[in-house]
Order: C-alpha cells, then sequence, then structure tokens
C-alpha cells in the first residue's frame, strides 16, 4: 500500500484559539483532532500523520502538507484546528483514491480550495 504522509505542524499558534481551556497550541489542538478521527475513518487507513516542528508559514496558521509518491504535494495553510477538521478528513480519502493525487478542483472540500499555499509536482525518480 502506497504511504501517504499528512505532515502537520504542531507549533503553530492561532491568536483566536490558542487554546484557552486546553493549554495547547492551535497546531497540537489540530494534530490531536485528526490523530483520533484518521483511527476511525475507513479509508483514510493510507494515510500516515506526522507532527512537524514549523514549516515555515509561521504567520499563516495552521499548516498542513499531504505527501505521497507519485503524487502532489498539497501544502495548506489557514486551517482552523477546529472546523477544518471534517474537511481534511475528507481530502485525506480523496487523495488516497486519487492515482496521482491531483483531486479535482470542484471536488475538493471549501477548507482545501481556500487553503491552498502550493502545490509541488511529484518528484521525479
Ligand atoms: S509554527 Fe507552524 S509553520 Fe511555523
Amino acid at each position: 500500500m502506497t504511504q501517504h504522509t499528512l505532515f502537520v505542524c504542531v507549533l503553530c499558534r492561532s491568536s483566536k484559539i490558542d487554546l484557552q481551556q486546553t493549554g495547547l497550541s492551535a497546531g497540537q489542538s489540530l494534530f490531536e483532532r485528526l490523530s483520533e478521527e484518521l483511527a476511525a475513518c475507513h479509508g483514510c487507513e493510507a494515510i500516515h500523520l506526522q507532527p512537524v516542528r514549523c514549516m515555515g508559514a509561521c504567520d499563516r496558521s495552521c499548516v498542513v502538507a499531504f505527501t505521497a509518491p507519485n503524487k502532489l504535494t498539497f501544502i495548506l495553510s489557514q486551517l482552523s484546528p477546529i472546523h477544518s477538521v471534517p474537511e481534511l478528513l475528507q481530502f485525506s480519502e480523496q487523495y488516497v483514491a486519487c492515482s496521482d493525487g491531483k483531486v479535482p478542483y470542484k471536488e475538493r472540500p471549501e477548507a482545501v480550495k481556500k487553503g491552498i499555499h502550493a502545490v509541488l509536482p511529484p518528484l521525479q525518480h
């Protein structure tokens, strides 16, 4: 099974939600929510969630990236640590199911359409 990686910056902070209730950074909160939801998601088994300590887009938190061999890499930013979770799960399933990772624009969830920071081509071997 092709390994797909979802990188999540766990150091991202948000002035709105540096979750006073939990004491977690926005990025850590997003990571933990995704971790729980991905574990329960059929169709997301191929996604490996990996924490990252900064992806260099700190003023555009929260930041994640989807990548896999022979697929486009999507770098997404300005994601809500709470509200983006269902849409990131939806995109996870779409990304796994799509042979080149090029999920048709119209089918992408809103948070993904709005959150595109960069899209990279597949690495050539
Ligand atoms: S702290 Fe998240 S990108 Fe830098």
